[in-house]
């Protein structure tokens, strides 16, 4: 499955920032130093879910279930059924399918491994832009599965989830989408271009800032931290700003994504400059001023997508951004700039955190025989 096409994607995957052709056959390798859909550039369609293990679950039965999910995902993202599948025809089009695994909080109680559990691995400070919702917040376990086809995601996640539904009850589901060009940055649901400034995977600052070296937790190699936002947006009030205000919220075009001080999309901003009557091109206000890295450690991968749910009674639209950030210490890196939005960005007059979790994302198996986990469960 992974023949001429494959190759072809992964030249483009090089680049890491733009978005790829789509190809059924094309797969993403599943064994690995790191697991699959951290790195890989973001396939079009994806499923978040998260599960809670139910009452009594023990460290055997969670190691059972990360051997059926192990087994699977490396089934499935070949293009081959999984063992107990039950439409094995809907596993033929991998189409890039990546399926990347979390452990949560509970998962080191429950396997008595609290000294394993990473210091960040823990549910967000509150902030006061947030609203969150039980129900689109926490969770024990955590599924990403990305594709370029729908089908293979909603297939995928079936699959995964019923083969371990005497051990974990579905929490909650967040289905995304992006689509862009092949290379181009996709948009978001506001219209702009999102995800310019990312880290590029390949570099020397994504392995450093992304992927763990077990310095700390020696199990944890080879991991890293995942942060998902479920943050809606209100797109009816958007509506009633004109480009300009749009423009000084986020500091870039819309047109291009240019940032208001440059004509190119990856132009680098200049924060310092003003305008005739000396008023700061950008906004100190804008999203990109207040988001902006002020340490170099500041840095995480992002790698959100878009969600538009059925609307609820008198809504017109239900959507936002599954925001889902990667890197190696939530502490670190990601929690002073989302302190600094949550103390003031022009953005959340229309933007509110609904949903919030946390997980650990343990390293990739290296070879058929392995499971996922198992340098948490097997001691050093
Ligand atoms: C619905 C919510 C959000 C929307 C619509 C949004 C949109 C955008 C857009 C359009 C850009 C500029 C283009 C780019 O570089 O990608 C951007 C940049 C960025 N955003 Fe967001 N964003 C949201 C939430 C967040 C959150 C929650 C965080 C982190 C806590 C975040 C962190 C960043 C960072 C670090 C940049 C790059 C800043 C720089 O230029 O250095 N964003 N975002």
């Amino acid at each position: 499955m992974a023949g001429a096409a494959g190759l072809g994607l992964g030249v483009v995957a090089l680049t890491g920032r733009g978005e790829t052709d789509s190809d059924p056959d094309a797969t993403v390798a599943f064994y690995g130093t790191h697991q699959a859909g951290v790195a890989t550039t973001p396939p079009s369609s994806a499923a978040f879910v998260t599960f809670d293990l139910k009452p009594g679950t023990t460290r055997d039965d969670l190691i059972g279930l990360l051997k059926i999910w192990t087994g699977d995902a490396a089934r499935l993202t070949h293009g081959d059924p999984a063992l107990a599948d039950s439409e094995p025809e809907l596993a033929l089009r991998p189409a890039r399918l990546t399926i990347t695994v979390g452990f949560g909080p509970a998962v080191f109680s429950v396997a008595d491994l609290d000294d394993r559990r990473p210091e960040w691995l823990q549910p967000l400070p509150e902030f006061t832009i947030d609203r969150l919702q039980p129900a689109w917040t926490g969770g024990d376990l955590l599924l990403q599965v990305c594709a370029d086809e729908v089908t293979t995601v909603s297939h995928a996640v079936r699959t995964l989830s019923r083969s371990v539904a005497s051990l974990v009850t579905v929490r909650w589901v967040q289905r995304g989408f992006r689509d862009a060009a092949p290379g181009a940055t996709p948009r978001n649901l506001m219209g702009q271009v999102d995800g310019t400034v990312n880290l590029v995977p390949d570099t020397a600052d994504f392995t450093r800032l992304v992927w763990d070296d077990g310095a700390t937790q020696p199990w944890l190699a080879g991991g890293t931290s995942c942060v998902v936002r479920r943050i809606a947006m209100e797109l009816d009030t958007w509506d009633e700003i004109d480009q300009a205000g749009r423009e000084l919220t986020v500091g870039r075009t819309i047109s291009n994504g240019a940032p208001l001080t440059g004509t190119d999309e990856f132009d680098e901003p200049d924060f310092t400059a003003v305008d005739a009557h000396g008023l700061p091109v950008i906004p100190p206000s804008s999203h990109i001023a207040r988001a902006h890295h002020t340490h170099d450690t500041e840095r995480f991968l992002r790698r959100g997508y878009n969600y538009d749910d059925a609307p609820g009674p008198g809504q017109i639209s239900n959507s936002g951004l599954v925001f889902v950030s990667y890197q190696r210490d939530v502490n670190a890196q990601f929690l002073p700039v989302q302190g600094r939005l949550a103390e003031f960005d022009a953005l959340n007059t229309w933007t509110t955190p609904i949903g919030s979790a946390v997980f650990a994302i343990p390293p990739g198996v290296t070879a058929p025989g392995g499971y996922l986990g198992q340098s948490l469960f097997e001691a050093h």
